[in-house]
């Protein structure tokens, strides 16, 4: 099937899409950049275009029989609205030409459903970090749920727990609306991508997707993708004038 992938120059876009062609689909990869080094080959055709605009939309939807998306956006204490943005556009346009399946990636991070096996401090990590971390970014996504789940298109919510990326060999399994565990493989959130569009059954529907033989600790995945790529972000401070030089206060 001919497969259109959204955010597909992204870490979990990446390997979805490979993934998605050594499944025998053909792929058409959205992505703002214009060196999309590593996207192309057997199989995947690259398109650039912002997944927000419904003309870039419409080239790279077109005859595709259905759209994944994995667009995300950085922790932000300004108002994220990568993902209602994005899915407002979207829906629009598969709502008026285009295939009627769509799976897009949340968060498992808005169940309420918190699995009973966490520690005491694992689930104050976890508040915190929806509180104060993630706040924008986890309202934004809520917002693009209920687009999606309003549009009257065969949807579907993926909902991964914290994202790492794993080398050892790893299994998954995808349940409705929560599942117990840590964390979820970026490439086993590619797999349960690709499993989704040969099954119905969680159509319009919310499935939750660990890995299950191997995990990361939630502390030490907040760490790696929420703090320290803010800290590297952050400007450096301003250098100081050295001391008694032309400037310096008397
Ligand atoms: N990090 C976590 O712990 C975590 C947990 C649960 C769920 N998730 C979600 O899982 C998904 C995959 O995460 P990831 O870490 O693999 O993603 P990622 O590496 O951050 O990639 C996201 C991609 O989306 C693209 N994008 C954003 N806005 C776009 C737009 N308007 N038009 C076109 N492309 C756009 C980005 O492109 P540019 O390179 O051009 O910016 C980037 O390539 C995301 O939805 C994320 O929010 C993450």
């Amino acid at each position: 099937m001919l497969v259109t992938v959204l955010g597909a120059s992204g870490r979990t876009g990446r390997l979805l899409t490979r993934q998605l062609v050594y499944a025998g689909h053909e792929v058409r990869a959205l992505t703002r950049h214009h060196d999309a080094a590593g996207l192309s080959g057997v199989g995947t055709t690259v398109i650039r275009g912002d997944a927000s605009n419904e003309d870039d939309l419409r080239r790279v939807l077109k005859g595709a029989q259905a759209v994944v998306s994995v667009l995300g956006a950085q922790y932000s204490r300004e108002q994220v609205r990568t993902y209602s943005g994005t899915a407002r556009a979207i829906t629009a346009v598969l709502g008026a030409d285009g295939p009627a399946r769509l799976v897009v990636t949340s968060s498992a991070i808005l169940s309420a459903w918190r699995d009973p096996t966490m520690t005491w401090t694992e689930r104050l990590v976890l508040t915190r970090a929806v509180e104060r971390v993630g706040a924008t970014l986890y309202d934004d996504m809520r917002r693009m749920e209920d687009i999606v789940a309003t549009s009257g298109l065969d949807w579907t919510v993926m909902r991964p727990l914290g994202l790492t990326d794993m080398d050892a060999s790893t299994r998954w399994a995808v349940a409705e609306d929560h599942i117990p565990g840590r964390s979820t493989s970026r490439r086993d959130l590619a797999a349960a991508i690709v499993d989704q569009l040969s099954r119905t059954d969680f159509v319009r529907k919310t499935a939750a997707v660990a890995t299950t033989n191997e995990s990361v600790g939630i502390a030490a995945t907040i760490w790696r993708e929420a703090v320290r790529p803010r800290l590297r972000r952050s400007p450096a401070p301003p250098a100081r004038a050295p001391r008694g030089g032309a400037g310096s206060p008397r």
